[in-house]
C-alpha cells in the first residue's frame, strides 16, 4: 500500500553551507509544506522564512513547532544535537532527524567512540585515554612513531596532532591538559597512526536499520597540493573512487553495522546521519572518528548527486521507517570548491562584498551555496571563514571541476580565495583510466 503522500512542514536548523543544500534538496520535493529555518542564511532564505528563534533555547524551539504544526526537524550541525536538542524535541513528540545527545556522544567524546570500537570489535587504531599527564607520557614508551594525539570532545577539528616524534607528542599532551581546547581537552585520546587513504562516509539509520547514503572525499588543508594548516574543509567531491562497491559493502559490515547495532544494544540508538571518517588500509577500512552529521562540505556534493526525494527520506529516518525508503543518486560526479575569506583558517576577514553570483550560477551543472554570507540590503557580504561552496555536477570528475572552477572564476571577491586543485586525485585517476 502506498501512502498518499501529505505536505510536511519542516524546521532546519543551522546557518552553513551544508544547511543551505539541505534546503535546496528539500524545496525541490513536492511533498514540502511551510518552510522555516534558523538561524539560516541568505541562501537558505531564498526558500525557508527566518524562524527567528534561539536554537540553544529548546522550550522555544518546541513552542515554535507546536504553532507552525512542524512535521519534522532537521539538525544540521553536531553542537545543538550534542547539546540534547533533539532529546526535547522527541520528548514534545515531534519527528526529528538528528540523534539524541547520549547517541551524539559519537562526535562528542573520542574515547567513547573508541571504547564502543573495543567493545563491538569495530576495526580502528589501538588507542589509550587519559586524564593526567603523567599516565599520557608513560603511554608513549615503545609505541611507534608517529603517533596522533587527541582532544576527547568538540574542538571544531583543531583538537587533532600528527606527532613526528616523543617529544611533538608529550607537547601535544601538555597544550590539551594546560587548556588549548577548553574542556574538549580535558581528556586525551592517544591513537595508532593509520597509513591509507581517507574517505568520508555516510549511512542513514533509524536506530535499528541502516543504509549507506554515499562517500565523498574531502581536502583539509588550506593549501594547494595538500599543503597549510589544517580547515573545516575547502572542497570535496563524490563519489570517492577508493570506496568502490566491495568497499562499501566492507565498511556497512564491519563498522557501520556493529555500531548501529551496539548502540541500540546499550539503550541509545542511533538515528540520523552517521558520518565515518575511514582510513582505507592495506587491511581494509578502518574508522579514524565519528561523526553525527552530515559532513561540511560533503554534503553540499551528496546533495547534488541524490535523485531520489530527500524529505520523505529524512521523515524516514526520523519514524523509524528506513527500511521503506526510496534512495538513489545519479551516477554524475559532483564537485565543490570553498572559497574562503582571507586570514581563514585563522581570523577571516569579514564585511567584503562579494558580486557575479548571479552568473557563475546560471552555467550548467552549477550550484552556489552559501556557507557564511550575510545580506546587507541587496548587498552579500562574508561574514565567516568558510564563504561560498561552488558546486558542480557533471559525467566526470575534471567535468565537474572545470564547470565548478568556470563559476569561481565568475565571482568577483578580491579579498576571498580558494584552492585550484580540489579533485586532484580523483581527476589523475580518471586520466589514468583508473
Ligand atoms: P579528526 O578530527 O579526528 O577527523 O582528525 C583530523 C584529521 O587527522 C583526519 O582527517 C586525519 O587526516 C587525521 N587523523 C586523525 N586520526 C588519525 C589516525 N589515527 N591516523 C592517521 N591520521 C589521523
Ligand atoms: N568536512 C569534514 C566535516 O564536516 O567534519
Amino acid at each position: 500500500m502506498t501512502e498518499t503522500p501529505i505536505e510536511t512542514n519542516v524546521l532546519l536548523i543551522g546557518s552553513g553551507g551544508r544547511e543551505h543544500a539541505l534546503a535546496w534538496a528539500l524545496a525541490a520535493s513536492p511533498q514540502l509544506g511551510d518552510f522555516y529555518a534558523a538561524p539560516g542564511n541568505p541562501g537558505i532564505f531564498d526558500y525557508a522564512v527566518p524562524a527567528n528563534l534561539d536554537t540553544a533555547d529548546h522550550p522555544a524551539v518546541v513552542a515554535f513547532c507546536r504553532e507552525k504544526a512542524i512535521g519534522l526537524v532537521v539538525i544540521g550541525p553536531e553542537a545543538p544535537l550534542v547539546a540534547g536538542l533533539a532529546d526535547d524535541l522527541r520528548a514534545a513528540g515531534l519527528a526529528v532527524f538528528g540523534p539524541d545527545k547520549a547517541a551524539a556522544q559519537l562526535e562528542g567524546s573520542k574515547g567513547f567512540t573508541k571504547d564502543l570500537c573495543a567493545e563491538f570489535h569495530i576495526p580502528t587504531g589501538a588507542y589509550g585515554r587519559f586524564t593526567g599527564t603523567a599516565a599520557a607520557k608513560a603511554y608513549l614508551a615503545g609505541k611507534s612513531m608517529p603517533i596522533v594525539v587527541k582532544a576527547d570532545g568538540l574542538a571544531a577539528g583543531k583538537g587533532v596532532v600528527i606527532a613526528a616524534d616523543v617529544a611533538e607528542a608529550e607537547a601535544a599532551i601538555d597544550a590539551c591538559f594546560e587548556g588549548a581546547f577548553g574542556a574538549a581537552g580535558s581528556e586525551v585520546v592517544i591513537e595508532e597512526f593509520l597509513d591509507g587513504e581517507e574517505a568520508s562516509f555516510f549511512a542513514l539509520c533509524d536506530g535499528d536499520t541502516a543504509i549507506a547514503f554515499g562517500a565523498a572525499q574531502d581536502h583539509k588543508r588550506v593549501g594547494d597540493g595538500d599543503t597549510g594548516p589544517n580547515t573545516g574543509g575547502m572542497g570535496a567531491y563524490s563519489p570517492a573512487p577508493v570506496m568502490t562497491d566491495a568497499m562499501i559493502e566492507r565498511t556497512m559490515r564491519e563498522i557501520i553495522a556493529p555500531t548501529v547495532a551496539g548502540m541500540k544494544k546499550r539503550g541509545t540508538p542511533f538515528k540520523g546521519v552517521l558520518f565515518a571518517g575511514l582510513m582505507i588500509t592495506a587491511k581494509g577500512p578502518q574508522l579514524i572518528e565519528y561523526n553525527v552529521r552530515f559532513g561540511d562540505p560533503e554534503c553540499q556534493v551528496l546533495m547534488m548527486r541524490l535523485s531520489s526525494d530527500l524529505l520523505p527520506i529524512l521523515l524516514a529516518v526520523a519514524r523509524g521507517r528506513l527500511a521503506d525508503a526510496e534512495i538513489s543518486f545519479s551516477s554524475d560526479a559532483a564537485l565543490t570548491v570553498v572559497m574562503a575569506a582571507e586570514g581563514y583558517p585563522g581570523t577571516p576577514r569579514k564585511g567584503t562584498e562579494i558580486h557575479g553570483l548571479e552568473t557563475a550560477q546560471s552555467l550548467e551543472g552549477v550550484e552556489i551555496f552559501h556557507a557564511g554570507t550575510v545580506h546587507d540590503g541587496e548587498r552579500i557580504l562574508a561574514n565567516g571563514g568558510r564563504v561560498l561552496n561552488v558546486t558542480a555536477h557533471a559525467s566526470s570528475v575534471a567535468e565537474a571541476q572545470a564547470r565548478a572552477y568556470a563559476a569561481v572564476d565568475l565571482i568577483r571577491w578580491p579579498e576571498g580565495f580558494c584552492r585550484r586543485d580540489i579533485g586532484w586525485r580523483a581527476v589523475a585517476r580518471e586520466r589514468a583510466g583508473r
